[in-house]
């Protein structure tokens, strides 16, 4: 069993991830911080000192390598659909899901932790720079998933009971 969660910064990957896993008894896996464990250096501190192009190399070469894992749930970082070449690796995945939230839920999830986002934290208006990123990636995340779930107003309890329903 391998399930594997997409979505937008502060979609609520990495707390439904841990929430599966815990209920299902399998290993979680969370990419970015295995990124920064092989690193040894925070994402924000990647993205300054090597720049996005080599984080995003980082992230291609360990997708690569955990879509091989069993008994797992992987977070992905919200970026991961910005490469074809990982959207091909992701489709060849059974239990893809995208955790689909909106702009309104997302600026309410991201505001207290914006300084661990790189790509956030310089904009002037929060909002207005995910609905833009959102927009560009989204077609991208539906392409890459076999399910997605309407996360707003919902609470992790639901999410997760959903993807239990899906993966039956
Ligand atoms: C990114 C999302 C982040 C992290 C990096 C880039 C993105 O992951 O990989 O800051 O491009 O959306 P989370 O979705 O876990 O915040």
């Amino acid at each position: 069993m391998r399930i594997i969660l997409i979505g937008f910064m502060a979609s609520g990957k990495t707390t439904v991830g841990k929430a599966i896993a815990n209920k299902l008894g399998l290993k979680f896996i969370d990419m970015d911080r295995e990124i920064e464990k092989e690193e040894n250096c925070s994402i924000a501190d990647i993205f300054k000192e090597h720049g996005e192009a080599y984080f995003r190399m980082a992230e291609t070469n360990l997708l690569k390598n955990v879509i091989y894992k069993e008994d797992v749930v992987i977070s992905t970082g919200g970026g991961v659909v910005t490469k074809e070449e990982n959207i091909d690796i992701l489709k060849t995945q059974e239990n893809v899901i995208f955790l689909d939230a909106n702009v309104e839920t997302l600026v309410r999830n991201v505001s207290s932790e914006v300084e661990k986002r790189p790509l956030l934290k310089e904009s002037f208006d929060v909002q207005k720079k995910i609905s833009n990123m959102l927009s560009s990636r989204y077609d991208k995340y539906i392409r890459a998933s076999k399910l997605i779930i309407d996360t707003n107003n919902k609470n992790v309890e639901e999410v997760v009971g959903q993807i239990l329903v899906y993966i039956g």
